[in-house]
């Protein structure tokens, strides 16, 4: 076996931590061969529940896990570490402003990015998944200036793998049968799902469908709307599906993307499809060699245009408002 790949994850006494940590340790991410070292990053009042959580992990005897580390310092959690998933954020409660929250998470991530910045091996891979994922990314991303940008990612694989499941349900087609569907712009409901480039069983997904009124009252808000379903439904948010996003978007980025397909997450824009450079925007994305590539050149009609442009003006008014606070 090689040397192990360390591998941070803030927020690991929380419910996604929860679902995350045991499939990490278990070789689901990175591959049965590599060993995987977890550090552990919460705050002081949940190292406790870290240490229990630590205390699993060691009873399932993975045979790829390496080591467990917890700790209650930023700087002591990234210090040397090749893959960093940020889920630990703060939720907003009630009352809050979007500019109050907003604000609370830029405490965490403006740290966590000096942090990372200070201390993590050149190869460092930051995945966020805390919301506002795409935000919480950029503030991170502006504060680790000798990261390359394009190793900071926000999540939305989850948005992604849900739009495959609807559309495979809707048209009995089988998940490995689905290919190109897009998430575009922010994880949030104003994200935009497109069918306008998917196939199903190689076929284009809007003639197998050749249902206009299913995809945009149906589709798109189910998938855009899900995670408050499944609060709705569960009495608590999507953890596990949050979970097993994270794994296939790292797993994807390291080992690539299917030949033929593609898939959604966060990236920093180049300004492709007129998102301003620089945003962290969801794009479909395919990896080869280690790095995020936008796939380019797919045709974009006025709907889709509109729907874009939308979701990505909400982005561009979140970084407006962390760059008030002086955070970006
Ligand atoms: P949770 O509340 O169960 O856990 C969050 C954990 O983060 C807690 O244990 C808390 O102590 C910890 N934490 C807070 N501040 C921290 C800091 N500065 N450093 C380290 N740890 C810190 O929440 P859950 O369900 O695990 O969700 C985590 C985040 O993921 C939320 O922001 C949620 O909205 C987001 N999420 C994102 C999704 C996506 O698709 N991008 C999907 C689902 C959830």
């Amino acid at each position: 076996m090689s040397q192990p790949v360390h591998v941070t994850v803030t927020g690991a006494a929380g419910q996604i931590g929860y679902a995350l940590l045991f499939r990490i340790a278990s070789g689901q991410m990175l591959g049965a061969d590599t060993p995987v070292r977890l550090r552990l990053l919460e705050i002081p009042q949940a190292v406790k529940a870290a240490e229990g959580t630590a205390m699993e992990l060691d009873d399932c005897a993975f045979p790829t896990l390496d080591g467990v580390d917890i700790f209650d310092d930023a700087r002591a959690a990234f210090d040397g570490t090749n893959v960093a998933l940020l889920v630990g954020a703060r939720p907003r409660t009630a009352g809050m402003e979007r500019g109050d929250l907003l604000s609370a998470n830029g405490g965490i991530f403006k740290p966590q990015g000096e942090a990372i910045n200070a201390g993590a091996a050149d190869d460092v891979r930051v995945l966020v998944v805390g919301n506002p994922a795409n935000t919480n990314a950029l503030i991170a991303q502006q504060h680790a200036p000798d990261v390359p940008a394009d190793r900071f990612t926000a999540m939305t694989r989850l948005d992604h793998n849900r739009a495959v499941s609807q559309l495979a349900t809707r048209t009995g087609a089988r998940v490995a049968d689905i290919a190109r569907v897009t998430i575009w712009g922010n994880h949030s409901a104003t994200q935009y799902p497109d069918l306008s480039h998917a196939t199903v069983g190689g076929r284009p997904a809007l003639e197998v469908v050749a249902d206009d009124a299913w995809v945009t009252g149906t589709f798109i808000p189910t998938v855009a709307k899900r995670g408050a379903a499944i609060i709705e439904a569960r009495g608590a948010s999507s953890a596990a599906s949050a979970a097993n996003a994270a794994i296939d978007h790292v797993r994807s980025w390291v080992h690539g993307t299917p030949a033929g397909d593609w898939t959604s997450a966060g990236v920093v824009s180049d300004g492709s499809y007129g998102v301003p450079e620089g945003l962290i925007s969801s794009f479909p994305v395919t990896s080869e060699g280690g790095a995020w590539r936008i796939v380019q050149g797919l045709e974009v009609d006025g709907s889709s245009r509109a729907r874009i442009d939308a979701s990505v003006a909400e982005l561009v008014e979140e970084r407006d408002a962390v760059r008030v606070l002086g955070l970006v």
